[in-house]
């Protein structure tokens, strides 16, 4: 009787097999059990902390921070992207208020402010200036920054969209706010 001319092979071939089965559980066993951590830590700082701390738990389910696109990013690629605002906004310098206001100046503007335009209560009452992050917040989701605004808009949840169009709007006020960095 002879052994199995294989043998050898199928030997080595399963203990190679096993090492990577226990690799590949060790890896999901860190999927797995990572995002508990987080949960703790989330928990933790949530406590029973004042109102702010709240929203900074929930903040992972926002957008991806644009800020380092920037300096990339393709304003002509925004213009293209305007079409979609087009509908209700005009962003010459004192064009006209559509079912939006115009939003010459609006990056790095006062929030709210064209004359003669009924914002909503919430925005209103949000002042302030339009910042980037705002802004990237803002054109996500609107009502994720501004609860009950009247822009009735999905949003772009592409980050590369949303750091163009801001990019395109940048460009359309008297003296271009200075980029974060
Ligand atoms: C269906 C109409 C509609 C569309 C589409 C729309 N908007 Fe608006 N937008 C509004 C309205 C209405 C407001 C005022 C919101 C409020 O008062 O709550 C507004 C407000 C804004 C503001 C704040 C202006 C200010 O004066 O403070 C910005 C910035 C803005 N929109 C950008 C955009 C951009 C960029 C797009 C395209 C990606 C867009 N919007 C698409 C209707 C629209």
């Amino acid at each position: 009787m002879n052994g199995d001319p294989l043998l050898v092979n199928k030997v080595v071939g399963s203990v190679i097999f096993a090492g990577l089965i226990a690799m590949v559980a060790g890896f999901i066993a860190n999927l797995a059990y990572s995002p508990q951590m987080l949960d703790k830590m989330a928990y933790k700082i949530g406590g029973n902390a004042p109102v702010q701390s709240a929203s900074a738990t929930a903040a992972p389910a926002g957008p991806e921070d644009i800020t380092g696109m920037l300096a990339s990013a393709d304003a002509a690629a925004g213009e293209k992207l305007f079409k979609k605002c087009a509908a209700c906004h005009t962003y010459k310098k004192g064009g006209p208020t559509k079912q939006g206001p115009n939003l010459w100046n609006v990056v790095g503007g006062d929030r709210g402010v064209v004359a003669g335009f009924k914002y909503s209560k919430d925005m209103k009452e949000m002042a302030g200036k339009w910042t980037i992050a705002d802004l990237n917040t803002f054109l996500y989701k609107p009502k994720m920054l501004v609860k009950k605004t009247k822009m009735n808009f999905a949003g772009f949840k592409k980050a590369k969209d949303r750091a163009n169009i801001i990019m395109f709007l940048h460009g359309k006020a008297d003296t271009p706010m200075a980029l974060p960095k």
